[in-house]
């Protein structure tokens, strides 16, 4: 009985299911390949899961469903097991119990209501759940400052709404400054000039940037970046401290 609780938490829309279910033609009348689901679970709550699931990962039936993408939904073959993706989403769905009902039991004084881990949690409508600092470091990676500048222009476009990645300032700053460690120090810059393009007033980000021009020898770049990070946050101590080490003027005044 826990289990199918869980499994019903899973589930987040119950109401666009009985849509489809008052259509007749869907859900087939009987399931014939459940392995993880109550093999007796009732058609509005497989439904129910199954549009849960799409939800979470930001994807159609076919996605995991033999069957063409658009078409109606009596054409698919929903018992077959040929797509990979389905077996994951098995494997992940045991994951979902486990963690909910073995570790989180676990944890001491647990507050009610209970907080539980569903499909979302981790996906947030996308398929592979990577972080965005990981996202950025891998590309930069594997094919380059200009293929990881598109990458963010585009994961930001299409998921900016949905939270499924961090946009905040901090992160790009993050990554640049590990580059920026690696001795990549182009793509640093790089980085650092994007995330000021969607943060046109951050301290943070011309104070990273002068650490950087520092570390290329560039100080009359450092000290106009010290001087912007000033300019903007009076109080950012970082850019402050460098700025006297650079010049004799300091904290944050121009010179005569
Ligand atoms: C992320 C992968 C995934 C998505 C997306 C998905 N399903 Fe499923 N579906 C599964 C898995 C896994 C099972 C088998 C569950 C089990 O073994 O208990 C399943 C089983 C089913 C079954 C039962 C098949 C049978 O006879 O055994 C139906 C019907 C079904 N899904 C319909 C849908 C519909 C409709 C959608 C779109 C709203 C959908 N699914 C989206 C993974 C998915
Ligand atoms: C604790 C975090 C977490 C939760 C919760 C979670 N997933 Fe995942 N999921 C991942 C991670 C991480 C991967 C990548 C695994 C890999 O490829 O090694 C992944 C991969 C997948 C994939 C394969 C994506 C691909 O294209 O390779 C599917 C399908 C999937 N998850 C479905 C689900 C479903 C359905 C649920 C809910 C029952 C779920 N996941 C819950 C973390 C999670």
């Amino acid at each position: 009985m826990r289990r199918l609780t869980r499994l019903l938490l899973l589930a987040t829309a119950a109401v666009a299911a009985r849509r489809i279910a008052a259509q007749g033609r869907f859900p087939p009348d009987s399931f014939t390949n459940l392995k993880v689901l109550p093999k007796n679970i009732d058609q509005r709550t497989l439904i129910a899961t199954m549009r849960g699931f799409a939800l979470a990962l930001g994807v159609r039936c076919t996605y995991c469903h033999v069957g063409r993408e658009g078409a109606p939904l009596d054409s698919l073959s929903f018992a077959k097991d040929d797509k990979r993706t389905k077996k994951v989403a098995r494997v992940m769905m045991h994951m979902v119990m486990h963690i909910n009902d073995e570790h989180l039991h676990d944890v001491p004084d647990r507050p009610k209501p209970l907080l539980e881990v569903r499909c979302a949690t981790c996906h947030r409508g996308v398929v592979r759940p990577r972080l965005l600092d990981d996202d950025m470091t891998l590309t930069l990676a594997d094919s380059g400052l200009d293929a990881a500048v598109r990458r963010y222009r585009d994961l930001r476009q299409r998921y900016l709404e949905s939270g499924a990645y961090d946009f905040r300032e901090g992160v790009l700053i993050e990554v640049a400054r590990s580059e920026a460690r690696a001795g990549r120090v182009d793509n640093a810059l790089g980085l650092l000039n994007l995330d000021a393009e969607f943060h046109p007033v951050s301290a943070p980000i011309p104070a990273a940037l002068g650490d950087v021009y520092l570390q290329k020898g560039d100080s009359a770049n450092a000290i106009a970046s010290y001087r912007t990070a000033l300019s903007r946050d009076s109080t950012f101590g970082p850019a402050r401290m460098r700025l006297r080490q650079l010049t004799r003027w300091g904290g944050g005044q121009s010179p005569p």
